[in-house]
């Protein structure tokens, strides 16, 4: 969708004709036969355009719910759009920083002048005009801004938003309370892992960061630990057992200088985890973790502490020791129920081998296995054809590495 296809979908042409689009994607209509229906009173390109944005309104509910329904996307913004819970989550903590209370040019807000230098579609925007912000936001794709624009328009923010067209690097961060960044983690060619890679790149965004006098900043959750500034708090937030991204907080969001705790002091910078949608948070305690050999309880912590290297303390929530010093299993005597860690009951452990592991599926009538893996190389779904699996019993597989030798844990979970 280009940029004058969605203005097209803001007139009331457009309106109507997207609002029978939404109808016929509603109706089941194939593509061929909703295409026909809308081209009988529109034209080709205005047809085109209101049955796409009905497709991404459907897709949109996953990560925007009902709100999906007033909104516009487009399928990168989209794909790149934070979820609702996971932009509120940031947004209240944004929303609490010193401020002057008065929006650059907007007037309905009561918290902190942001600045959001990569708005995208307004995934975050719209979290933090709703924390109360007052939200300038920036995107270097002309069609992100409108869109972004717009969805604010449909969700009633306009008095607290303001949207344009420009560069992050043509911004001034030092007129606001709080940067925000969320920089594009694709490229052309598909998704882009290294963050030397974003757009702006990392060292790019910290410039930008460093010059306001505090910064959230959205990353990737597998941010290498050496790219993330000393002094910061980086925060590892997962959504329903899935780690969804890093946020590192600068500034006057970032711990005091003298905050000696033991996450901080181990790595130069704050780690917290935090579960959403609950909103339990871990930091480190400095819990050590003892090893030891499979006890009856397998504990597998939550991505988001496992990447905020939290498995020690996961390991003490539930009073348990891991099975080797580089993998993040734990395992107990006892059930202890956590959100931090899925449990599961070990019921067979043996050194890995097909034919051994095929030989206790079937003892076992086990027709349907969950397969997880921890620093195991095996390839889960050529396994799964392997284990040739047959009977009515179901149980999960974990594979993993202790002391250096495969394993496999036949388990059930709790
Ligand atoms: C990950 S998306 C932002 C998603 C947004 N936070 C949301 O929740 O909808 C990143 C955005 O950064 C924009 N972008 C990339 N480089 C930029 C730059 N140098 N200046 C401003 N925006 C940029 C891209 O066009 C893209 O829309």
């Amino acid at each position: 969708m280009d940029l004058e296809a969605f203005r097209e979908l803001l007139t009331p042409e457009g309106r109507t004709a997207l609002a029978e689009a939404v109808r016929v994607v509603a109706e089941g209509l194939d593509p061929v036969a909703a295409a026909t229906t809308l081209r009988r009173v529109h034209d080709p390109a205005l047809t085109s355009a209101a049955l796409t944005q009905a497709a991404l309104r459907r897709r949109g509910e996953a990560k925007f719910g009902d709100e999906a329904a007033v909104m516009y996307f487009t399928p990168h913004g989209l794909e790149q759009a934070t979820r609702t819970e996971v932009a509120a989550h940031r947004a209240r903590r944004v929303a609490g920083a010193a401020g002057q209370g008065q929006g650059v040019g907007a007037t309905g807000a009561t918290g902190p002048r942001v600045l959001d230098v990569c708005c995208g579609i307004g995934g975050d925007l719209i979290a933090l005009a709703r924390a109360g912000c007052a939200v300038d936001a920036v995107d270097l794709d002309p069609l992100a801004a409108e869109v972004a624009l717009a969805n604010a328009a449909a969700l009633g923010l306009t008095d607290r938003v303001q949207v344009r067209t420009a560069d992050a690097a043509d911004t001034d961060p030092s007129a606001y309370d709080v940067l925000f960044a969320d920089p594009a983690r694709r490229g052309s060619r598909g998704r882009v892992f290294d963050p030397m890679a974003y757009s702006p790149s990392w060292p790019a965004t910290l410039e930008l960061a460093s010059r306001a006098p505090a910064a959230c900043l959205k990353v990737a959750p597998g941010i290498p630990y050496e790219l993330v500034p000393e002094g910061a708090e980086a925060e590892w937030v997962s959504y329903k057992g899935e780690v969804k991204e890093a946020a590192i907080w600068l500034g006057g969001f970032a711990p005091a200088l003298d905050d000696e705790s033991p996450g901080h002091t181990s790595t130069g910078f704050s780690r917290r985890a935090t579960l959403l949608p609950s909103g339990e948070t871990l930091v480190p305690t400095g819990a050590e973790a003892d090893t030891g050999p499979v006890a009856r309880y397998l504990y597998e912590p939550d991505g988001a502490a496992v990447r905020a290297h939290l498995v020690a303390e996961v390991a003490d929530l539930v009073g348990g020791r891991l099975l080797d010093p580089r993998i993040a299993y734990i395992t107990g005597d006892a059930l202890v129920r956590t959100p931090w860690a899925a449990a599961y009951e070990v019921h067979e452990v043996m050194p890995f081998s097909l034919k051994a592991l095929r030989a206790a599926l079937r003892k076992r009538g086990v027709g349907n296995a969950t397969i997880k893996k921890r620093g195991s190389a095996v390839d889960i779904e050529q396994l799964r054809r392997d284990l040739r699996l047959s009977g009515d019993n179901s149980v999960v597989i974990v594979l993993t590495r202790i002391a250096d030798r495969p394993y496999a844990l036949i388990c059930q979970a709790v």
